[in-house]
């Protein structure tokens, strides 16, 4: 055990996906950037290495966090620690919860164990955790959150890996975030999209196509500091996402709304569906954020890359 730091604290990062979710999960780039919010983890020797979980959860959301939480631990090598979590993410929204949490929960343990606790090795051993909740993901919530950098993510054909390109914007990259209605759990929005893939591969096909070739255009665009064509390439991104099925009214009246309050450009992030998170590419939100709060809009803003104000 690392005696010496106890108590030990983990923080996972929520993302943000600009440009390519879904298409990343048949291989083609995905361009993600880390939130301010996230999920906080924190460990204290016990007699026993468990986690603290709140009482307002289903016993099905607990046996799952367990399981997964006690395959961590043995992965990790953790000694007896109690865990307990915060998080300031809203649940099942897009914003990477689900990744966030197995990130701040691996970085924890091995920080108890006294283990290398880097981006990379956290990556790698958070994909445990995060595969039980959700099966075979592309990597890239797990990975943005570990890496707390925007990046350019490409999956490992059949694996939830992938290779990462680090990118830097010369510019502050400010988005603002909406959440709108209810959303459908990933997984069926994913396997919906699949089945429809499978029956129409070449059309769908087609379209992942273009969508990666979306999001490298955007790394480049960031690189340059030109944040008018990411904010052009985000709403044509949010053009195919509504053909592939994944928007909804919703979803499309918040884009139109963020668009008319001056945003770059604007589009779902995450899986989408009937509800979730809506991104907005500004070069100051605040103003729109004042405006939304005042209209009830669950909102905030968060920088993703790029120099900070001192
Ligand atoms: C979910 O945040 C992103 C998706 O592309 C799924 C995945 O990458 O595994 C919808």
């Amino acid at each position: 055990m690392n005696s010496r730091a106890a108590p030990w604290v983990g923080f996972g990062a929520g993302k943000v996906i600009l440009l390519g979710e879904h298409s990343v999960v048949y291989g083609h780039p995905a361009l993600a950037g880390p939130l301010s919010y996230g999920v906080t983890a924190r460990a204290v020797p016990s007699k026993r290495c468990h986690l603290s979980l709140p009482g307002t959860l289903s016993r099905a959301q607990r046996n799952l966090l367990t399981q997964a939480f006690q395959r961590a631990a043995a992965l990790c090598g953790s000694p007896a620690v109690k865990v307990t979590l915060e998080s300031e993410l809203p649940l099942s929204m897009g914003l990477g919860s689900s990744g966030a949490l197995a990130v701040a929960s691996t970085r924890v343990l091995l920080k108890a164990a006294g283990q290398d606790d880097s981006p990379e090795e956290v990556a790698r051993l958070a994909l445990e955790m995060e595969q039980e909740f959700h099966g075979t993901p592309s990597g890239v919530d797990h990975t943005t959150s570990a890496q707390q950098k925007l990046l350019l993510y490409k999956r490992h054909p059949g694996q939830s890996t992938g290779r990462v390109r680090i990118l830097k914007s010369p510019r502050p990259l400010k988005v603002l975030v909406a959440l709108v209605g209810d959303r459908s759990p990933t997984k069926h929005t994913v396997a919906a999209l699949r089945a429809r893939q499978a029956r129409w591969p070449d059309r769908y096909t087609r379209l992942f196509k273009q969508i990666g070739t979306l999001a490298s255009e955007g790394a480049k665009a960031v690189e340059q500091g030109d944040l008018e064509t990411l904010g052009d390439v985000m709403n044509v991104n949010q053009g195919l996402l509504a053909a592939l099925g994944l928007s909804s009214p919703p979803l499309e009246e918040m884009v139109y709304r963020l668009r008319g309050l001056g945003a770059l450009g604007a589009k779902l992030t995450g899986a989408g569906g009937d509800g979730g998170a809506v991104i907005g590419l500004f070069l100051e939100p605040e103003p729109a954020v004042a405006k939304l709060l005042e209209l009830g809009v669950r909102c905030f803003t968060s920088q993703l890359a790029g120099p900070r104000a001192l």
